[in-house]
């Protein structure tokens, strides 16, 4: 039986609600399909900053590293809010990314069918949507040197800075044309290259790597407007590629079209291979739900587990290379909003909402039954 080593990163807010949830679902799966699922725990985040006065020890990058895979919740939260940039909760968070050099951030966004009316916009609109938002995930504007602020006598003066390296844009374009061939073969990549630099390189060098892929339909388009097609007409896209902070406020809008935030998974790959000897492992990455730490909902058993529960399937179709059993959990995750099970951030106004608990065991209960077919 092979053993798979995650290691769990709870962190903060909801994070430990739907990390329990994420557990249970590869424990299931474990069981059904032979994998042995150990798993170890630190903390993160300002969990982290309480118990050890930092949001990311070196002992838990050195765990990661003995690990297949990490599996994150959240962190953050106002808690922390007051601390300067650099010791703050997400400061971990960041440094972990950039540490096991996982650039490549991958989170899908799939309209499930029974939830194409619980977007604020049309169902006619989502219904169908099946797209990948690419996000640059170690350079660009949350990396670049110098960043600063300043409180001086005279006035006070805060600096970010936006590079890249022409390796650094080539590597996440080919990734995203990779990915487009096992799909609709179509790559739509965002940026602002009638303002910024960045982003004129960023689109030379995508076309540059579009050559190699002949088969495989390359669109330009301009962030600003991007973000207007992507709740108009977002069954326009396939493949979206960008650099690091569009990607960020992109895949949140994009949210919207799955019904909340609380749907998106994410993997973050390419990261250093496990130093663990006889690992079964076919990739390393780091997944995490796209949502945050939800200090509004926190405590209270009923965050949406399945961004988290979609993101151990990405794990188990990415660091396992399972197909079968991660779309075993992605019909588990339809089946369930089939029958009628929401969570709060999902039902109607009136209508009966199920906690995480709830709903996860109601998942598991399809999932087991899913697997067994
Ligand atoms: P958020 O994603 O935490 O929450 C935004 C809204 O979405 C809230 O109303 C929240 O209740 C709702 N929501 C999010 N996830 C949900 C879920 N699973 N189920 C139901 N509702 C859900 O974003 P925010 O409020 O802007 O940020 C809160 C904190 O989280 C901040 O400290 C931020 O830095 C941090 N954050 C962390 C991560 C991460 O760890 N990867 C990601 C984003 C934000
Ligand atoms: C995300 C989050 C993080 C980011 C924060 C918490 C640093 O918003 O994972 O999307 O901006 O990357
Ligand atoms: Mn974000």
């Amino acid at each position: 039986m092979s053993e798979v080593h995650v290691l769990l990163l709870p962190g903060d807010g909801i994070g430990p609600e739907v990390v329990a949830a994420a557990q249970r679902v590869l424990e299931l799966v474990g069981h059904r399909t032979g994998y042995r699922f150990v798993f170890s725990e630190d903390l993160v985040g300002g969990a982290a900053i309480d118990a050890y006065g930092t949001p990311l020890r070196d002992e838990t990058i050195e765990m990661a590293l003995r690990s297949d895979a990490v599996f994150l919740g959240a962190v953050g939260g106002p808690k922390w809010d007051h601390l300067p940039k650099a010791t703050r909760p997400e400061a971990g968070l960041l440094r972990l990314r950039k540490e096991l050099g996982l650039f490549a951030n991958l989170r899908p966004v799939r309209v499930f069918d029974p939830l194409a009316d619980a977007t604020p916009l049309k169902p006619e609109i989502v219904r169908g949507v099946d797209l990948i938002v690419v996000r640059e995930l170690t350079g660009g504007l949350y990396f670049g040197q110098p960043s600063e602020l300043r409180r001086e006598p005279t006035g006070r003066w805060a600096i970010d800075t936006l590079p890249y390296r022409e390796e650094e844009i080539a590597r996440i374009v080919d990734l995203a044309f990779q990915l487009a061939r096992a799909r609709r073969r179509k790559v739509t990549s965002v940026d602002k290259a009638n303002v910024l630099n960045t982003s004129a390189l960023w689109r030379e060098v995508a076309s540059e790597i579009g050559q190699r892929y002949p088969d495989v339909t390359l669109e330009h388009a301009l962030v600003d407007s991007c973000a207007m097609r992507l709740v108009a007409r977002p069954r326009d896209f396939d493949v979206l590629v960008m650099e690091n902070l569009f990607g960020d406020i992109l895949s949140d809008e994009a949210a919207v079209l799955a019904g909340s935030l609380g749907m998106l998974p994410s993997a973050s790959l390419h990261g250093q291979p496990p130093q663990r000897p006889g690992s079964p492992a076919v990739r390393f990455g780091l997944y995490e739900p796209v949502h945050g730490s939800a200090p509004d909902i926190a405590g209270k058993g009923i965050a949406n587990p399945i961004g988290a529960i979609l993101s151990a399937a990405l794990l188990v179709r990415w660091t396992l290379g399972n197909e079968r059993a991660a779309t075993a959990i992605e019909q588990a995750v339809e089946e369930t909003l089939a029958s009628g099970a929401r969570t709060a951030d999902l039902a109607r106004p009136g209508e009966p909402a199920m906690g995480t608990e709830a709903f996860t065991d109601r998942l598991l209960e399809r999932l087991a039954s899913i697997l067994s077919a």
